[in-house]
């Protein structure tokens, strides 16, 4: 059977909050574009993420049309807390570079995007199978099924590839033309969410002997934090009461203590960090997770995944414009830039705040002295606030 011929100017691979805000940003300028994605919309929305944006990625959603939810249902936040010894210690971001951030969960972030590609009339095609990609030497395509069985051939002059960690399209550059670098982690994060009231009106990361926690917020009733535990971890072999006092052996103390209550979901987030390099083959661009996954310690995956598209659509947009791929052969530097300084600020945050099992006193000792210099110094503070609420892009 002969399959069905859809042509666009730029084939999304992957419409998750990355490829969802490129094809917006392309269609404000007149650039057609279609996403296609492995998962139903509910499927994204209902996936619990981090909840951290950079100043930056704000400003896009906010000037780029997309949704002005974030400045009301957010919450601006303009510095953290840095436990550890038993006391808080603040990072002033406002005073120290200008700067804050928004607690708004990513799942917000990719409804907000859902729902104005939906108003613009956006072809984004959720649940679709079999998706493959073909020629991308010349005349690229994306094969794919559609929800309601029909076979397409989705002809583009770009395809994106905006498909996450797991990405198929990140497979398709040949060895022989890319880089990989890992690094992995001892540990892992449990992720819970509480119903509980704040404990405090900030984030803390807190270090302590018996390893990092995190306690962040969500609504006025409901709270998110996690702790550093093992990678093997099963989550049914944690109470409330077992998840609870690990919490408490934590961040509690010196008149400090968290607001406990029923646990509500719980989950174990393996990490690692990733990059391939270069970010472009030929006429396929990868963009987000696709091409770089970071520890998420200080909240970066979203952030550099909308970093990515801001810098592909200045290359599309001037392709389009004035017929140079001047501005997208330089996509892959211009982001890699970036890339690489949250893959150190992410390593950074996780080994100065996470106990390795089995740290000798040296080991204690030293990360104590990391923490001192950094919060003793305004140089030190600034170093942290200027990368927590985000570098500006790479020209
Ligand atoms: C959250 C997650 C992070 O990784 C982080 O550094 C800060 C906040 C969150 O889910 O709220």
């Amino acid at each position: 059977m002969a399959r069905h011929v859809v042509r666009t100017q730029v084939a999304i691979v992957g419409g998750g909050p990355a490829g969802l805000m490129l094809s917006h940003l392309l269609a404000r300028e007149g650039i057609e574009s279609t996403v296609v994605e492995l998962r139903s919309r509910q499927e994204i929305a209902e996936t619990v993420r981090a909840g951290i944006l950079e100043h930056g990625t704000v400003n896009l959603l906010v000037d780029g049309g997309v949704s002005d939810r974030v400045l009301t249902d957010g919450d601006r936040h303009d510095g953290i807390e840095l436990r550890f010894n038993g006391e808080s210690h603040r990072i002033d971001f406002h005073d120290l570079v200008g700067e804050s951030v928004w607690l708004y969960p990513q799942t917000d972030v990719f409804k907000d995007l859902a729902a104005r590609r939906e108003a613009d009339g956006g072809d984004v095609r959720y649940g679709v199978t079999d998706t493959a990609i073909h020629d991308l030497d010349g005349d690229p395509r994306v094969w794919f099924t559609d929800v309601d069985g029909t076979e397409v051939e989705l002809r583009a002059e770009f395809i994106v590839g905006a498909d996450g960690s797991r990405s198929h399209c990140r497979g398709q550059i040949p060895e022989a033309h890319r880089k990989w670098y890992f690094h992995e982690y001892p540990f892992a994060w449990f992720g819970i969410l509480a119903e509980a009231p704040r404990s405090s009106e900030e984030l803390i990361y807190a270090n302590s002997e018996n390893g990092f926690a995190l306690i962040s917020q969500r609504t006025e009733t409901v709270q998110r934090m996690y702790f550093q535990c093992d990678p093997g971890e099963d989550v049914n072999n944690w109470s409330d009461e077992r998840i609870w006092e690990t919490f408490r052996s934590r961040v509690n103390g010196n008149g400090f203590e968290l607001k406990e209550g029923p646990v509500l979901d719980k989950t174990v987030l393996k990490f690692r960090s990733f990059v391939q390099a270069p970010m472009r083959h030929k006429k396929l661009f990868l963009a987000g997770d696709a091409a770089h996954t970071v520890p998420p310690t200080g909240a970066k995956g979203l952030n550099l995944a909308i970093a990515d598209v801001r810098v592909l659509f200045e290359g599309l947009d001037s392709y389009y414009k004035t017929g140079s791929e001047a501005l997208l052969d330089r996509y892959s530097s211009r982001a890699l830039d970036r890339v690489w300084k949250a893959q150190h600020f992410s390593y950074w945050m996780t080994s100065m705040l996470h106990t390795p099992e089995g740290a000798d006193d040296f080991a204690r000792a030293r990360q104590l002295g990391e923490l001192n210099s950094v919060v003793s110094s305004r140089h030190g503070r600034a170093y942290l606030a200027e990368a927590y609420t985000g570098w500006p892009s790479a020209r």
